[in-house]
């Protein structure tokens, strides 16, 4: 009876988390999804099958595993139901394979819209969402006026909820943003209720049925969308998602107990370099050729938007940060082979602020823009790592690239990811 796991982002999300997830799947009975919604994207290619998943756990893909999408994600009910359509050749029957929780909240077509509104409105200091409503179905959530799975078990309480919903989304789209609103409440009522037929089956209490799985021995990967530096309380807010993308957002996000949580192992996943899509503070980044160079070496472009992601090197300080506040056991380096293109390679060990040195990723905006990354330069390798396996025929320019992440973070490398397919990985446990 082995451990349950985390695996989460240790950056600014698109860490390669999907592939990692999807690898280590095997060895586990559940795959949970516990924040975020369809804001995240994550790949997974199997075989000459390029999946790109934005709600459903990738643990969909293997067979016979249990996946939840637990009460902390936010559910758009249109992209839920395309994307089974995407899966159910390698998903087969959704029963017994997909559950869905009751408390999860909904996304409707209103928080897209007030999504799109609220970042034009902002001009330039616009976050640079995914546009998927997530900000506004969370709001929504906090502000007690979210609708949640359950209620669509009861039509007329239902219908109520949705009027004053689409009342008020009414309101903020035409008097606050001066915009069109065209929804109407017949509308978003039968769209969702015809939705909802398709899925109602999977939906279940999914705190209690990961609570009893825990306490019987069974093995859970919990798996984190986004990355921690976009965690609504402890990322660079407000240049941040708007659910707990750490391992903070765990309890909360699946209705389970700390002390249950707490015996799992935690693994974040972490680029050999940096990249950010959006707006916010990116201490290494570098707007130069170096930063182009890892784009188009890296196929930096976002999953869900198609943006051009901003790239940078790896920032100790922020994988130090996110070591502690995840309680981190080990960490995960994908993409190195994108650095065996680099004749010198640049590591952040800590931050100059008006003369000072700065270990500890600070709070605040202001201090972070000044924030200039002080650089350990460290060797290229003189031979690729593309798809390699096997830890012995790795470069020792790699190793001490390795030894200066753990040094550095207190956290042992456990894993490396060579390449995009299934098999391009090495254990270094
Ligand atoms: P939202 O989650 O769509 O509200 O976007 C808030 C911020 O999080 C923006 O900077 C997005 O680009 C970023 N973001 C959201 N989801 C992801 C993801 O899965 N990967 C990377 N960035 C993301």
């Amino acid at each position: 009876m082995g451990k349950s796991l985390v695996i989460l982002g240790s950056q600014w999300g698109d860490e390669g988390k999907g592939k990692i997830v999807d690898l280590l799947t095997p060895d586990y009975d559940y795959v949970v999804r516990y924040q975020g919604g369809s804001n995240a994207g994550h790949t997974v290619i199997v075989g000459d099958k390029k999946y790109a998943l934005h709600l459903i756990p990738s643990g969909i893909l293997r067979e016979g595993k249990k996946n939840l999408i637990t009460n902390g994600v936010v559910i758009a009910l249109e992209e839920l139901i395309a994307e089974m359509d995407k899966v159910k050749d390698v998903a087969g029957d959704f029963e017994g394979r997909l559950y869905i929780s009751d408390r999860a909240h909904i996304v409707f077509p209103y928080h897209k819209l007030l999504d799109g509104l609220s970042e034009k409105s902002k001009g330039e200091a616009k976050v640079g969402t995914t546009l998927k409503g997530i900000g506004p179905a969370y709001m929504a959530k906090y502000a007690r006026t979210g609708i949640r799975i359950a209620d669509l078990f009861d039509p007329p309480y239902f219908r109520n909820r949705l009027e004053s919903a689409i009342n008020e989304a009414k309101n903020i789209a035409e008097k606050i943003y001066g915009a069109e609103f065209n929804l109407s409440v017949d509308k978003v009522y039968s769209d969702t209720m015809r939705m909802f037929e398709k899925i109602a089956p999977l939906v279940t209490d999914t705190s209690l049925m990961l609570d009893t799985a825990l306490r019987k021995g069974e093995r859970v990967l919990f798996e984190g969308a986004q990355g921690t530096m976009l965690d609504i309380d402890m990322g660079t807010y407000p240049y941040v998602t708007s659910s707990n993308a750490s391992a903070l957002g765990l309890c909360n996000g699946t209705g389970v107990s700390p002390k249950l949580i707490g015996q799992a192992e935690v693994f974040g996943v972490s680029k050999a370099y940096v990249t950010r899509v959006g707006a916010g503070p990116f201490p290494t980044e570098l707007n130069d050729g170096t930063g182009q160079k890892l784009r188009d070496e890296g196929h930096e472009y976002g999953t869900t938007t198609g943006r051009p992601r901003r790239c940078g090197w790896l920032d100790l300080v922020a994988l130090r940060f996110a070591a502690r506040i995840n309680g981190m056991d080990g960490l995960i380096i994908t993409k190195l082979d994108v650095l065996d293109h680099f004749d010198e390679i640049k590591v952040a060990v800590a931050y100059e602020y008006e003369g000072k040195l700065i270990k500890d990723f600070p709070a605040s905006l202001k201090i972070l823009e000044k924030c200039k990354p002080v650089y350990k330069t460290l060797k290229g390798w003189d031979k690729s790592t593309s798809g390699l396996k096997d830890k012995d025929q790795l470069p020792d320019q790699v190793w001490d690239f390795i030894k200066t992440i753990e040094e550095e973070t207190s956290v042992p490398v456990v894993m490396l990811s060579t390449g995009p397919e299934r098999s391009e990985y090495i254990w270094l446990k």
